[in-house]
């Protein structure tokens, strides 16, 4: 479906309007009855599009995500600002408990754990969009420790083996809750009752049950985050004292690569020493090639540090490496040639339907409304579309970036999309698939002028 000039200014109009609803003055909640506070990869794609129409804001998203940073460089998944009667959340700041860890930041209330770090990424977009470029330098300048700090906090707790790849503790440190990707660890996690703190699911109320993720999943993730809260989220004790969740997750690893990529930008801007990031961005697209990619199935697989294996689960963000510029080309035609196919259905001759699934839409256990399990994500579409361009395959991304564009059209401004009709699904008036839209309609020749 190609829109018109006057349904894109529509499109974008409505857009701004999201934003400018969950924008609270200092941070965009994702969503206000669902996501009424603020999340860390959100943050950074909402920053994404900012970027395009509103540089002090798009400052000012990152800015007070990293003011709740953590001493230890940390940055994390959530950071609770003043609570809405009205939507109430779970697991909140009483469950967290942050402050049994002494690197906490002081009077501040976030969760324990992270999210994908892709903000390296979105503050070099940010300059490059930027129409004053030297207030932006100063806004480098005063962001890049922290980001660098951040990246530091990866590298040294989250792989303690050294091998250039992080590992993940969490399905929320994904950003990908109840994909299928966790199926087996989290069966393989057999809990007694007492094991689970008691709690109340918050996630239910707004969103239909069916569009959410089971209580089975949900009993782990508290299991989880009860466990780290015990061991004072010391991430040494994590890793030694039997987690049963440590995964060295595709989607994470590539948007480090890139990060880190990003930050060899960046540090090049202030005057900085770019090799450090470049060479550690090398060497995680180098272990992401010869630790995670699944030659049998042509993409690439997370693996999991508990059992000591790949596990072979066909998720959209097995084709992620593409944005990093990761694969070679014979691995990249054999990603697109799986895209292509009605699993994923990115044919290659007619104008995509719809965007790419999050979840084979062949493979056993798809779902195509309940969250991770086969929904259309708006900011996956996004990596795929740029990775798909970045890797030479203009024609793909085209295609890719108009079925993105259309579908808020279609399904409005939701969460996720089913992938069979372009219905909206999950939380409305979502952010990050605003300022995507935003980011992909004002998308011109200024944007990529020094890339
Ligand atoms: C949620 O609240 O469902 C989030 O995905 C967890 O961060």
């Amino acid at each position: 479906m190609t829109l018109t000039p006057e349904t894109q200014a529509t499109l974008l109009q409505q857009a701004r309007a999201v934003l400018d609803l969950n924008w609270t003055g200092g941070f965009t909640k994702p969503a206000l009855r669902q996501y009424p506070h603020q999340w860390s990869w959100d943050s950074a794609f909402i920053a994404l599009g900012y970027a395009r129409y509103d540089q002090a804001r798009a400052e000012q998203e990152l800015r007070s995500l990293f003011a709740a940073q953590w001493a230890d460089g940390r940055v994390p998944h959530i950071v609770f600002h003043d609570a809405d009667p009205a939507a109430p959340y779970f697991p909140g700041p009483g469950f967290w408990q942050i402050e049994r860890s002494p690197d906490a930041p002081a009077g501040r209330h976030t969760s324990g754990i992270v999210q994908p770090p892709i903000h390296a990424t979105a503050v070099l977009h940010i300059v490059r969009c930027a129409p004053d470029r030297q207030r932006t330098l100063d806004f480098v300048a005063e962001i890049f420790p922290r980001l660098a700090a951040w990246h530091h906090f990866l590298y040294l707790r989250r792989d303690p083996r050294r091998e250039n790849l992080v590992y993940i503790c969490h399905p929320w440190e994904s950003g990908q809750d109840n994909s299928p990707l966790w199926d087996a660890i989290l069966t393989r996690m057999t809990l007694q009752p007492q094991q689970i703190p008691p709690y109340r699911r918050a996630d239910t109320r707004a969103v239909h049950p069916d569009e959410r993720p089971l209580d089975f999943d949900y009993d782990r993730y508290v299991y989880l985050a009860d466990f780290f809260r015990q061991r004072d989220y010391d991430q040494a004790r994590i890793f030694t004292d039997g987690c049963p969740f440590l995964v060295q997750d595709v989607l994470f690893n590539t948007l480090l690569c890139q990060a880190e990529q990003d930050m060899a930008a960046l540090a090049r801007l202030i005057g900085t020493d770019p090799d450090p990031f470049t060479a550690r961005a090398a060497a995680t697209a180098a272990a992401i090639e010869a630790k995670l990619w699944d030659e049998a199935r042509g993409m690439y697989v997370n693996f999991d540090l508990v059992a000591g294996a790949t596990t072979p689960v066909p998720a959209l963000a097995g084709f992620a490496p593409l944005f990093a510029g990761i694969p070679d080309a014979i691995r990249a035609r054999r990603l697109v040639a799986y895209l292509a196919s009605p699993s994923f259905g990115l044919a290659p001759h007619e104008p995509a339907l719809y965007p790419a699934a999050s979840y084979d839409r062949l493979a056993p256990g798809y779902s195509p409304r309940r969250y991770w399990r086969g929904p259309v994500w708006i900011q996956m579409n996004w990596l795929i579309m740029h990775g798909l361009a970045r890797c030479g395959f203009g024609d793909h991304a085209a295609r890719l970036a108009a079925a993105i564009i259309a579908l808020p059209a279609i399904g409005g401004f939701r969460e996720y999309f089913d992938p069979e009709t372009g219905a909206g699904c999950g939380a409305e008036d979502f952010s990050w698939t605003a300022a995507l839209l935003i980011n992909l309609l004002l998308d011109d020749a200024l944007a990529h002028a020094d890339e």
